[in-house]
């Protein structure tokens, strides 16, 4: 069954705290994890890196959650990662692995984690690889993932997109590894076609700190923003903003 969106639809959904969001956040991916399972037998979801979303993978490795997803038919894959060793830890694998991985049971070669420990450009390329064997992609194909989680930085990057990264304009390639000079250091990041061709995108934001840049980013139009997470408006897709209220202060009462 496939299930159509209005062209760009956005829903922003405030939290009361960070544990209202992962509650939040884990209904919503028990919910399209039955949805993708029941209409295409499995659900491709990639994970956000960075603090924010350790509570949800947290929450969903809890008996009252893990018990509601379909493990077994989760492919997880990663929306970017830091070019660090997995037992790093920077290493977004490593983050998910403590939260969720080692306390849920999934096929192993279910998870398919972005090999932050290799030669960049061979990591990107070794990666790019996995998506279209996984997803069975053509030549030139996009992988539709069911759901890909998000996170902003307090400059508007996301996923490893940041502001002024030559590695917006990217259009050929699936991934992308890229030396990121603010952070002096090189990352491995989904590029924007693919993160606009998923059929669900949540972006989960928490903190006071976020809420200037979450301002920007929705009073933007996102097509030409300088802001990466503007950028993020999949044409075929739902957009859904699951911010804390804090990190919503300035956005108007809708
Ligand atoms: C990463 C993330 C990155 C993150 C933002 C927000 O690898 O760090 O992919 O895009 O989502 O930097 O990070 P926090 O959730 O820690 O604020």
């Amino acid at each position: 069954m496939r299930h159509f969106f209005p062209v760009n639809s956005r829903d922003i959904v405030i939290c009361r705290d960070a544990g209202d969001l992962n509650r939040r956040a884990a209904e919503e991916f028990i919910r399209l994890s039955h949805r993708a399972v029941e209409s295409g037998g499995r659900f491709m979801v990639a994970l956000s890196g960075g603090s924010t979303p350790k509570g949800l993978y947290e929450l969903l490795a809890l008996d009252a959650y893990k018990e509601r997803v379909p493990w077994s038919k989760v492919q997880l894959f990663w929306g970017d990662e830091r070019c660090v060793a997995p037992d790093h830890p920077d290493s977004n694998y490593l983050m998910v692995r403590e939260a969720l991985l080692s306390r849920i049971s999934m096929p192993a070669e279910n998870v398919h984690r972005m090999a932050g420990e290799q030669d960049p450009g061979l990591a990107a390329s070794y990666y790019e690889n996995e998506l279209k064997k996984s997803f069975y992609l053509m030549a030139g194909a996009l992988p539709r993932f069911d759901l890909i989680l998000l996170g902003v930085g307090e400059d508007g990057h996301t996923a490893s997109l940041f502001p002024h990264s030559p590695a917006l304009a990217e259009s050929r390639h699936l991934v992308l590894a890229h030396y990121v000079d603010k952070l002096k250091a090189y990352r491995l990041t989904l590029t924007l076609p693919v993160l606009n061709h998923a059929a669900e995108i949540a972006f989960l934001v928490s903190g006071r700190s976020k809420a200037e840049i979450v301002k920007e980013i929705l009073a933007d139009n996102g097509g030409t923003s300088v802001l990466p997470a503007a950028r993020i408006r999949p044409p075929a897709g739902r957009l859904t903003w699951f911010v804390t209220q804090d990190a919503a202060l300035h956005l108007s009462p809708r």
